[in-house]
């Protein structure tokens, strides 16, 4: 069976005391509260990498946001696969739509990065999503599977065995506007058959395929419960241990 699997991505917020008792509480929390086998992922700023790496127990890991898809050299200000594996860091963030709209991550950059990771030992979580403008105007089922189609069907089976996938609506994302879980469970179906009709069943099966975009603890019960929802990237919640855990609890 696929793992669940709950990420936090606190992109770029925090202070490093902040982000020290933050990780703290919430390994804390889930060790005494959280029964199910879910795994749950830190993916914290770069720069907290090494020291929250020293916190994270049990079934809670950290995981970076980003990386570059050169694995050294002249780029300054950015960070490599082979530095995130010297850290023994399991996770990346690869491709959210933060990074696509405001850094120019194209399909083309993404797949080079997904290779990266996968040479480093990483484990991709790559983010995928429409527009609002693309969801009225456009296939979007279509468009999402086409960035899958172009950023990671290049890989092996079982390369792609390492993937965990994230849609995430762009119009969802820190808005405050959630999926309903049919729409999450439409594209999340659609996805799987797209990886299927790649990889086969077995692969489809295996992959967990997160829902991202202003997953709350209100709403994440009902989000989790669809089949073909395996878990959450979760932004804005995840920046509180509460809300966050309770997020957690509802798978
Ligand atoms: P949000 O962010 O939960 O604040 O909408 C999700 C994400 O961007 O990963």
């Amino acid at each position: 069976m696929r793992k669940k699997i709950v990420a936090g991505n606190w992109k770029m917020n925090k202070t490093a005391e902040e982000a020290v008792a933050l990780t703290s509480e919430i390994v804390h929390m889930i060790a005494d509260e959280v029964t199910s086998d879910v795994e749950v992922v830190l993916c914290v700023p770069s720069l907290y990498l090494s020291t929250l790496q020293q916190y994270a127990t049990g079934r809670v890991s950290i995981g970076a946001q980003n990386i570059h898809q050169k694995a050294s050299g002249a780029y300054t200000g950015e960070i490599s696969a082979p530095m995130v594996k010297s850290l023994n860091i399991p996770y990346v963030i690869l491709g959210h739509s933060e990074r696509r709209q405001y850094f120019g991550e194209t399909d083309e950059i993404l797949a080079e990065k997904v290779n990266i990771a996968l040479e480093n030992g990483l484990k991709p979580i790559f983010c995928c999503g429409e527009s609002l403008e693309q969801r009225q105007n456009e296939d979007y089922i279509a468009l999402v599977q086409a960035q899958l189609t172009n950023a990671l069907f290049h890989l092996s089976a079982e390369q792609f065995g390492q993937i965990v996938i994230a849609y995430e609506p762009i119009w969802a994302i820190g808005t405050g506007l959630t999926a309903s879980a049919q729409q999450a469970q439409d594209m999340h179906a659609a996805l799987r058959s797209h990886i299927a009709s790649k990889y086969g069943a077995e692969v489809a099966d295996n992959t967990t395929i997160q829902y991202g975009g202003s997953v709350s603890a209100a709403n994440a019960a009902e989000l989790f419960s669809s089949p073909d929802v395996d878990g959450g990237l979760v932004g804005g919640a995840s920046l509180k241990s509460r809300d966050f855990v309770n997020i957690v609890k509802a798978i």
